[in-house]
C-alpha cells in the first residue's frame, strides 16, 4: 500500500473518479464531505469498482475541529488532494459570501494543518477560467491571469495565490495546482458518475437530460460568436482523463524533491469543440438525438477557450486519451443508469 491521501470533496463528481484512481494505483484514501452536493451512495460506486471502501468521514472543512480531529484520527496523511468546493458560477453571483466563506475558509483550514500533522504536499482544483477570455488560443500556464468575472472564478485566483504566498513564506509544503478546462462524462463502468442536484447548468448533464426527456430541450447558448459554427468553443476533458492527472500530480509531489514548491498544470485535450460538434458527437456516438434549439447568449460566457497542455504532457507524462465519442456514451450510459433505463 502507498500513502495516505486525504480527498476532501471525494464523493462528488470529479473527486469521485479521482478516488477510484488512486485506489488502482494503491494509495489509501480519506474522503472528507459535507455531502452538500453529493450522496453517499457514490461510497458504493467506489467499493464495487475497486473492491475498496474508502475510509469516509462526513464533515464541512470550513470546521477547523472537524478537521483537526480526521487528522487525529486518521494519522500518517501524507497528500490532500482539494476537491471541497462550491462550483456554480451563477450562484456564485448571487450568494458571494457562501463561496468565499466554503472555497476560502476550507484552503486556509487545510493548509493552516499540513506542516503540524507532517502533510508533504496539495493538489489543488483551479480552473481554466483563472485565463478569463484569452487573447489566443490554445492558452498555456504562461498566459496573463485576467479579473474575475464571478466570485466562483476569484475563490479559484485568490485560491492559488493563497497556496502561492503560504509556500513562499516558508511553509515546508509543496503544491500542484491544476487548471481544468471542461470535465464531462462518467467512468465506462457506469457506477459513478455527475449528480447534479436540480436543473443542470453544465452543458452535458443538460444534455443528456434532455437526451433522457427530463428537460424538453437543450438550449444553445448563443450562435453568433465568432467561431467556425458560431455556438461556444471548449475544450472538453474525459473525467477518468483528468482524475488520473491527479494521480501522476500526487506521486510527483511527494516522491520527487527536485521540482519547484509550486506547479501548476493546464488540463484538457488541445482541442476546442463547439457546443454544436459535442451535441453531434454525442448523437453518433449514441445514436439518440438531443432536442435543441438556439436561445440568447448566456451573461459572462466566454467565447472560446482551449488548452496548450504541452507542458502536462512532457512535465507529467499526462495526455487526455478518451476520445470524445467515448465520452458522449459514457456520459449516456450513466445517464440512463441515473433514470433507471
Ligand atoms: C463554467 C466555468 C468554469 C467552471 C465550470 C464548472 C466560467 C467562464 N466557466 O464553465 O470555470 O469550472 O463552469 O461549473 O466561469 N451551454 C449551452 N447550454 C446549456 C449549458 C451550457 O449552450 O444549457 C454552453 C455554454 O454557453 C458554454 C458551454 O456550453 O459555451 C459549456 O458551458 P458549461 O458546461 O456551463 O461550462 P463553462 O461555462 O465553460
Amino acid at each position: 500500500m502507498k500513502e495516505k491521501i486525504l480527498v476532501t470533496g471525494g464523493t462528488g463528481y470529479i473527486g469521485s473518479h479521482t478516488v477510484v484512481e488512486l485506489q488502482n494505483a494503491g494509495y489509501e484514501v480519506v474522503i472528507i464531505d459535507n455531502l452538500s452536493n453529493s450522496n453517499a451512495q457514490v461510497l458504493d460506486g467506489i467499493e464495487s469498482i475497486t473492491g475498496i471502501r474508502p475510509v469516509f468521514v462526513e464533515a464541512d472543512c470550513t470546521d477547523a475541529a472537524a478537521l483537526r480531529k480526521l487528522f487525529e484520527e486518521n494519522p500518517g496523511i501524507k497528500g490532500i488532494i482539494n476537491f471541497a468546493a462550491s462550483k456554480a458560477v451563477g450562484e456564485s453571483v448571487q450568494k458571494p459570501l457562501l463561496y468565499y466563506r466554503n472555497n476560502l475558509n476550507t484552503l486556509i483550514n487545510l493548509l493552516d494543518l499540513m506542516p503540524e500533522f507532517g502533510v508533504k504536499g496539495i493538489v489543488f482544483s483551479s480552473s481554466c477560467t483563472v485565463y478569463g477570455e484569452p487573447d489566443a488560443n490554445p492558452i498555456d500556464e504562461t498566459a496573463p491571469i485576467k479579473p474575475a468575472t464571478s466570485p466562483y472564478g476569484n475563490t479559484k485566483q485568490i485560491s492559488e495565490e493563497i497556496i502561492e504566498d503560504y509556500i513562499k513564506s516558508g511553509a515546508p509544503i509543496k503544491s500542484i495546482l491544476l487548471r481544468y478546462f471542461n470535465p464531462i462524462g462518467a467512468h465506462p463502468s457506469s457506477k459513478i458518475g455527475e449528480l447534479p442536484l436540480g436543473v443542470p447548468q453544465n452543458l452535458v448533464p443538460y444534455l443528456t437530460q434532455a437526451a433522457a426527456g427530463i428537460r424538453k430541450e437543450l438550449t444553445v447558448f448563443g450562435n453568433d460568436y465568432n467561431t467556425p459554427d458560431g455556438s461556444c468553443v471548449r475544450d472538453y476533458i474525459d473525467v477518468v482523463d483528468l482524475a488520473k492527472a491527479h494521480v501522476i500530480a500526487m506521486k510527483r509531489m511527494l516522491d520527487r524533491d527536485d521540482k519547484d514548491a509550486v506547479e501548476i498544470f493546464n488540463l484538457g485535450t488541445g482541442r476546442g469543440l463547439s457546443v454544436l460538434e459535442l451535441i453531434a458527437s454525442f448523437e453518433r456516438a449514441t445514436g439518440v438525438k438531443v432536442p435543441h434549439k438556439i436561445g440568447e447568449r448566456r451573461a459572462g460566457d466566454i467565447e472560446k477557450i482551449w488548452a496548450d497542455p504541452k507542458k502536462a504532457n512532457e512535465d507529467l507524462g499526462w495526455t487526455a486519451v478518451v476520445p470524445i465519442d467515448e465520452t458522449m456514451k459514457n456520459a449516456w450510459a450513466w445517464q440512463c443508469k441515473v433514470t433507471g433505463k
